[in-house]
């Protein structure tokens, strides 16, 4: 915004009417107004210095996850106009997790790159983001530290518990679940179906703590939406309440100058590290807030999200890492009760200014948990730790492990040795990506056995563009007909945050881009001690590097070809899981609307 003002309220000049109402250039401003007429605005309207408020819509029948946007949409404009703004709604380009091949991630930055350019070149004064599905709401949020106009997010919501037989079916989690019944033979493949599709029993997002769930709680937790926001199930009444008072907000943030580069700062950044600990959160969240703190110009390491979030206790009893589902955290309090606890050992930074204008402790000082089995006191959580550790050797430079979803088994079998806790050694088995591992796991020729690790490559960002969910593979059936129900499993690529696997992932560099992993061969002995923070092929240092040359020899890592012109434009300038997978070119545009 200029700073000058526009003389009749005294209020300062909005950006929108650099293109509505231009005096030095009345040829422009009557061609920029004349087409914004014809569906009903008036002159009025788009001249007398109104806010014209952008709602992103990211909902649409290819996002079913996100598609009730269009109805609260109304609720929005109903709350832009009641504070004197007019509502300009958009689309921004689908990302839908589940329906998107090769992969929904590779679209979120080109769906950030899309809601940059419609955020820079239209006249915006402000922007109410709406949310839900996994890359939706990085890629929203992105964009709006990007172009730095006003902006909030508005979340979708989870969908309504699924249930089974009496069970709670969470999304995903009942996938991984179901997957390994089947290969159980416990049941067939009509039963699968019938399970899985219970677990979406209406309209909203996945109603685990998936990457969906998590990444809307990261929202609130950056202070990017109205307190209470990320939790409220997707058909609720209040769902529709909050998305006029969002509208409403938005108008306010605009008079107000309140902008994502007021709002995403070091210390939202470490509020929504923090938070992810204690709702156990995604491992996407690293890739996505890393790339939210890149775009806004905040420094920002994977190491800091150990330093930072490993010692944060798990507090919230949901799927994968726990019991319930969107709707029990709901009316156990959402955010602002983890918030509660997480300020009683003073954990967040509370002067964190957040889209309402107020501090962030002072939104999160009322509600404490209303149900203590499903948002834990901090005095007696669900774990200890619960945050992301990071490894490191000569595999790669870093990957990350999600600690809050270790189970019994695993840690009985494979961290309870008393002369070395924490440390194993195996064979490793190596899959070039997920249609090899579909094809093989079960090849007795592999001799997989309880003692083995198993690696995918070629999963990254370059390599399987935008990075496969694939890491938290299952042994094989043999293996799970006898009770071991998962192997320790590495990879550099994804992992859906749905799942309860404790795998080491998001491995940077991954092959695709030189790193350690190209060199591994099915065989080699391989040893991760979770406590040194290591993960070795126990390799002499002359056949490293005599693997390394033979690699370099044939062209280095191969990997599948483009199919489509964005896989290879992505391909040429993303950056690895570690900084973000953001576009490298695109991170020095930082607060593009003040160059107007
Ligand atoms: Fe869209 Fe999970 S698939 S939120
Ligand atoms: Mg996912």
């Amino acid at each position: 915004m200029s700073g000058s003002t526009n003389g009749t309220a005294g209020r300062p000049k909005l950006r929108s009417q650099l293109w509505f109402d231009n005096p030095e250039n009345p040829g422009m401003t009557a061609l920029y107004i004349e087409r914004y007429l014809n569906f009903g605005l008036t002159p009025g309207e788009l001249r007398s210095g109104k806010p014209i408020i952008g709602i992103a819509q990211t909902g649409n029948d290819l996002s079913p996850c996100n598609r009730h946007h269009l109805e609260l949409a109304k609720r929005v404009r109903d709350g832009i106009i009641a504070m004197g703004g007019v509502p300009m709604e958009f689309p921004v380009h689908p990302i839908q997790e589940t329906g998107k091949r090769p992969t929904a991630a590779l679209d979120r930055n080109l769906a950030y790159l899309g809601l940059v350019e419609t955020l820079y070149g239209y006249p915006l004064d402000g922007v109410v983001l709406t949310t839900g599905c996994d890359k939706t709401t990085p890629a929203c949020i992105m964009a709006a530290a990007t172009v730095n106009i006003p902006a909030i997010v508005l979340c979708g919501g989870p969908m309504l518990n699924g249930w089974h037989n009496g069970e709670r079916t969470g999304s995903g989690t009942i996938v991984w679940k179901s997957r390994e019944e089947m290969a159980a033979g416990h049941i067939d493949y009509e039963e699968f179906m019938e399970i899985v599709t219970s677990s979406a029993p209406s309209v909203g997002h996945c109603n685990t703590m998936g990457t969906a769930s998590t990444m809307n709680a990261l929202a609130e937790a950056l202070g990017m939406t109205l307190p209470g926001c990320a939790a409220i199930p997707a058909p609720y009444r209040e769902r529709g309440q909050i998305a006029y008072e969002t509208g409403r907000r938005c108008v306010e943030m605009v008079w107000e100058d309140l902008k994502p580069s007021d709002i995403i700062t070091r210390e939202a950044i470490e509020n929504a590290i923090v938070v992810n600990s204690a709702i156990g959160g995604s491992t996407n969240a690293t890739i996505h807030i890393n790339a939210i703190a890149r775009h806004a110009g905040v420094p920002l390491d994977i190491f800091d999200w150990e330093t930072i979030g490993h010692k944060v206790p798990l507090l919230v009893n949901m799927q994968p890492a726990g019991k319930y589902l969107g709707e029990e955290f709901h009316r156990a309090g959402g955010v602002p009760a983890v918030v509660y606890e997480l300020m009683k050992r003073g954990l967040v930074h509370e002067g964190a200014i957040t889209a309402n204008g107020k501090p962030f402790g002072p939104n999160n000082s009322k509600i404490a948990s209303r149900d203590h089995d499903v948002i834990t006191p901090i005095e007696t959580p669900m774990r200890e730790e619960a945050g992301f550790i990071v490894l490191r050797g000569n595999l790669f430079d870093n990957a990350i492990m999600k600690t809050s979803v270790i189970s019994p088994e695993f840690a009985e079998r494979y961290l309870s040795n008393p002369s070395d806790p924490g440390a194993f050694e195996g064979r490793a088995i190596v899959f070039e990506g997920p249609e090899d591992y579909h094809h093989r796991i079960d090849d007795p020729a592999l001799e997989i056995d309880e003692h083995c690790l198993l690696f995918i490559r070629g999963t990254g960002p370059i390599g399987y563009p935008g990075g496969a969910e694939v890491v938290n593979m299952q042994p094989p059936a043999a293996l799970i007909k006898r009770g071991i129900h998962s192997l320790p499993c590495i990879g550099d690529g994804r992992q859906s945050g749905t799942s309860a696997s404790p795998s080491i992932l998001n491995a940077s560099p991954e092959a695709a881009a030189g790193g350690g992993l190209a060199i591994l061969q099915t065989g080699d002995r391989v040893r991760i001690d979770l406590h040194k923070r290591s993960a070795d092929m126990l390799l002499s240092v002359e056949e490293l590097n005599a693997r390394r040359a033979a690699l370099q020899g044939q062209g280095g890592f191969q990997f599948a070809g483009n199919q489509t012109p964005w896989q290879e434009i992505q391909r040429a300038m993303v950056d690895q899981f570690d900084e973000g997978m953001v576009l490298k070119p695109a991170v020095k545009y930082q607060r593009v609307a003040q160059t107007m």
